[in-house]
């Protein structure tokens, strides 16, 4: 049995697996084009990248594959316009925007005949994108990894999503495995974003520390944590998270203006550039709680062939 493609408008991947953007640096081309190798879609996140190095990442990834590529960018992000539209202009298939809500993107992708996909974490929002033109949307519950724009449950929000829009639903957080992919599908959505499970991956572009971080870490080790975005995130603890807890910021070095507004408590980007390049102790290692599930280091290809298996493995059972 085959699993289900995923149609996003114009483009089709041959599994309903997108590997959710994950900044900074943590998800780039090799990752992104591995994905989309193995039949997924790969997403390069733009966030905290300049325009020319997502320019770079994007043309990299497209010469790496046919298969289907997304862009995900923070509309908090202050060049979210110029990052989108190197992305569309480098050829991405589809932009997907999280952390805030932007009409303008709806019109850079039509003009372009890209796909829109928004992140949403409610059914007013979802229906608002549908208005504007989204090819789907993504939601996200309060299980996932990074910027949280809910405290509920993936599962509690899709019936709601479902209900309010006609365009593929996508669902995100916590999901991890097969079964977890059949548990999402059977409930109405068209396709899981997994963030976390791609982080053990060796073409994931995070430092072996940061990976080692998920490996090692056990559900009580995955917490909520303050961001100057905003939102709370979801980090794996460790002493630069328990430092934010006790209200204790790190100064800001050297502020590079990144967010379009910043409660400026300490530097979100340095954090996750810190951590990304291995300093897991005074950098931010943004994790979903499926991390406590991520027990090894694969190649995406086995990572993509094991979710088949599994995912094959609950069908088979169910139907038994
Ligand atoms: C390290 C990390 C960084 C992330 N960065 C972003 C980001 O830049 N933009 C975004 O929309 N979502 C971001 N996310 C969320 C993921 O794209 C994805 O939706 C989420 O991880 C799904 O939950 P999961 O980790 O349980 O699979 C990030 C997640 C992680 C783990």
């Amino acid at each position: 049995m085959d699993m289900p493609t995923l149609t996003i408008g114009s483009r089709t991947a041959r599994l309903p697996i997108v590997q959710g953007g994950m900044a900074v640096r943590i998800s780039l081309s090799p990752l992104a084009s591995a994905v989309a190798e193995a039949g997924g879609v790969g997403v390069i996140a733009g966030s905290g990248l300049s325009v020319t190095e997502l320019a770079e990442e994007v043309s990299r990834a497209r010469a790496a594959t046919e298969g289907v590529i997304g862009v995900n960018v923070m509309v908090a992000v202050r060049i979210f316009k110029e990052l989108v539209q190197a992305a569309i202009a480098e050829g991405a298939d589809v932009i997907i925007a999280g952390a805030g809500f932007s009409r303008d993107v709806f019109g850079w992708c039509k003009d372009a005949g890209v796909e829109c996909v928004p992140i949403v974490g409610s059914a007013r929002v979802a229906k608002l994108a549908e208005r504007f033109g989204a090819s789907a949307v993504v939601v996200e519950g309060v299980d996932a990894g990074g910027h949280l724009g809910t405290d509920r449950h993936v599962d509690d929000l899709l019936p709601e999503i479902l209900d309010a829009v006609d365009i593929p639903v996508i669902a995100a957080g916590g999901i991890a495995t097969g079964a977890d992919i059949k548990r999402m599908l059977d409930a109405g959505a068209a396709g899981v974003q997994m963030g976390s499970r791609f982080v053990g991956t060796q073409e994931c572009s995070a430092s072996d520390a940061f990976k080692a971080m998920y490996v090692a870490a056990t559900e009580d080790d995955i917490v909520l944590t303050r961001s100057p975005v905003g939102l709370p995130g979801r980090a794996i603890v460790n002493p630069f998270t328990e430092r934010l807890a006790r209200g204790d910021y790190p100064a800001i070095e050297r502020c590079r203006a990144c967010l379009k507004e910043c409660g400026k408590e300490y530097c979100i980007i340095s954090a996750l550039e810190r951590s990304q390049q291995g300093d897991v102790t005074t950098g931010l290692v943004f994790a979903g709680t499926s991390a406590a599930r991520v027990t090894d280091v694969l190649p995406v290809a086995i990572v993509m062939e094991r979710l088949v298996e599994e995912w094959r493995d609950a069908e088979g059972g169910a139907s038994r």
